[in-house]
């Protein structure tokens, strides 16, 4: 797709880490932005901090879970910007732990804000996009750990295997109209995902800091990952796959799964399958 200046771009979890590298790429290719974030302080430091650098930005306090707060939150941004031509569901947050260790709380927490959020931004804004066809795109937030399960984030996992799976869908489904889709599965990046309890209900008032040994601070600059983004937009690519020390990884994955099948098939039925799913 080639970004229109003035065009708008709609960005969840925008207020830090690749929600705001993402913003800060499109702002800097001439798109206005509406920066949507459930922490308040955090979201209107973002925003001047955009509007500050001539470009322009207007926040959306919104709770992705929330789905009549984010059917309020599209209309508003409709009614300031005047439309919404890019969609970039990235809200997300994280509680790691081994399978014997999380609770059912947790599951409801991170499945409701990485699952159920983009789930909600799809549903929300799909009609919307459909409205600019060629002009309406979507980029779903998901992560390495949406192509290859690892050890102590089952929920993660789970919620991120769910976002790809749903990107995939809907690549096939906005194809006819000719929204475009691209699913973003990162490794590491440099954000503050590490205090996620800071935005998890019933903390509200606590000051959560991420541990001091924090892994994800050696991790890509949030900046470059947003301007990753912006090229794979331009391209049309749909898997925005950004750390190549996964590759290794998901080739042995997919050999894995590829050399499972048994047998052949007929010519004939391959062909009918390919035709259904309207294959990359
Ligand atoms: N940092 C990494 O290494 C990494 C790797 C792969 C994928 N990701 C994904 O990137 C996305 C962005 O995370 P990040 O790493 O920039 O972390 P971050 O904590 O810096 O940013 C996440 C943003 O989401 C917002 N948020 C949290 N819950 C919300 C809710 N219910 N409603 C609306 N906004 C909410 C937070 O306030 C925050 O601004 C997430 O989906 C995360 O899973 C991160």
């Amino acid at each position: 797709m080639k970004i229109t200046p003035g065009h708008v771009a709609y960005i969840t979890g925008g207020a830090s880490g690749i929600g705001f590298g993402i913003a800060t790429a499109f702002a800097k290719a001439g798109m206005r932005i509406a920066l949507a974030d459930i922490e308040e302080g955090a979201l209107n430091k973002a925003c001047e901090e955009l509007n500050s650098q001539g470009f322009e930005a207007a926040p959306f306090q919104v709770d992705v879970t929330d789905r009549e707060a984010m059917a309020a939150s599209r209309d508003a941004a409709i009614a300031h910007f005047g439309a919404v031509h890019i969609v970039v569901n990235n809200a997300g947050v994280n509680r790691a732990g081994h399978i014997t260790e999380i609770s059912y709380d947790d599951w409801d927490w991170v499945m409701g804000v990485n699952l159920d959020g983009v789930v909600n931004g799809a549903m929300t804004f799909v009609p919307e996009l459909m409205r600019h066809g060629k002009d309406g795109y979507m980029v779903n937030t998901a992560s390495v750990g949406g192509l290859i399960g690892m050890p102590g984030l089952a929920i993660y996992n789970t919620a991120k295997f769910g976002v790809v799976g749903l990107s995939e869908a809907l690549r096939a489904d906005l194809l006819e109209a000719g929204v475009g889709i691209s699913v973003l599965c990162p490794g590491i990046v440099r954000t503050n995902l590490n205090s996620s309890e800071r935005n998890r209900p019933g903390n509200e008032g606590k000051d959560i800091q991420a541990p001091e040994n924090d892994t994800l601070q050696q991790g890509m600059d949030p900046m470059e990952l947003g301007e990753k983004v912006l090229a794979a937009v331009e391209a049309d690519q749909f898997f925005i796959v950004t750390h190549p020390e996964f590759r290794e990884l998901v080739r042995q994955r997919n050999d894995a799964m590829v050399n499972s099948f048994d047998g052949e098939a007929p010519p004939e039925v391959i062909e009918m399958m390919n035709a259904m799913v309207k294959p990359f």
